[in-house]
């Protein structure tokens, strides 16, 4: 039963216009909302800097009371003014499109719902190392790689272990193959980490977001090698009770959730 829940990921289709309209409603309340109080504002703050401020601001707002997952909330803070500044450049039309294509490529699958690229801090893979010292893994994965932060540098510091990293967006796919071009125990996919087999690794770590912890737990559940370690950065999973939360002394002050996989027959 658990393995049929982990093949069919519903979330994902669902989510696709959902995410897009709710992205496009909280801008476009932004906009109505500070087109509407820019009026009632003294002469020297109705500026255009003014209604950018304020269109992000509430922006931002519409997002979190439409429940957006929180990575929207910088996007909706510098779309309206990365959107003015760039047109007030007035460059070519293919500069515009040459932006539009390498911004599509790199957050590929952020408008079906996908987590964009965030990068992981170096206190984070040095904690991860640790873990992977400890448990004397050998086989190492991945989740939505991004540009190799995390496996790169562990390629380097662990030649032994192998490491098999997922990255759907292009660029950043692309851009981590070629930084793992010397460490031939590193190889990164460009494949959906939904339709991934598990059962292989020791150790497997994923920075995702809170949208996707309560699937991505069904489906680890039930395909990781019982004994193995998930490592979450960030995100808890909702109703698994962590072996260990490592805290990270970084600027966001990490937390690495640490699961055991427990047999399913237990
Ligand atoms: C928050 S970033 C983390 C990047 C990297 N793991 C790190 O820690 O620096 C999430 C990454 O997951 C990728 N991603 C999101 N959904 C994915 C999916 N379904 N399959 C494969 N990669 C995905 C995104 O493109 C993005 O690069």
């Amino acid at each position: 039963m658990m393995r049929l829940l982990a093949s069919a990921h519903p979330v994902h289709h669902i989510v696709i216009p959902m995410t897009l309209s709710k992205a496009l409603l909280a801008q476009l309340l932004g906009l109505i909302i500070a087109i509407s109080l820019i009026p009632l504002l003294p002469m020297k703050f109705s500026g255009l800097v003014t209604f950018l401020i304020l269109q992000s601001s509430c922006a931002m707002l519409s997002s979190i009371l439409l429940r957006q997952p929180r990575w929207w909330l910088p996007i909706h803070l510098v779309f309206l003014p990365c959107a003015t500044t760039l047109l007030s450049l007035q460059l070519a039309a293919h500069w515009y499109l040459l932006i539009f294509i390498v911004l599509t490529l790199v957050f590929w699958g952020t408008i079906k719902g996908d987590v964009p690229l965030f990068l992981s801090s170096t206190a984070v893979v040095e904690a991860v190392s640790q873990v992977i010292t400890q448990e004397s893994a050998q086989h190492f994965a991945e989740l939505g790689a991004g540009i190799g932060t995390v496996t790169v540098p562990l390629a380097q510091q662990h030649p032994q272990l192998i490491i098999n990293a997922w990255e759907k967006a292009p660029i950043p796919w692309v851009i981590n193959i070629w930084r793992s071009r010397h460490y031939a125990n590193s190889h990164c996919y460009r494949s959906n980490l939904w339709s991934c087999d598990f059962s292989q690794y020791d150790v497997i770590f994923v920075f995702l977001s809170p949208a996707v912890m309560p699937e991505l737990g069904v489906k680890l559940r039930s395909t990781m090698r019982p004994g193995s370690l998930l490592i979450s950065s960030s995100f808890a999973i909702p109703d698994w009770k962590p072996e260990t939360i490592k805290q990270v002394n970084d600027m966001a002050k990490t937390q690495l959730f640490c699961y055991r996989i427990a047999d399913t027959n237990e």
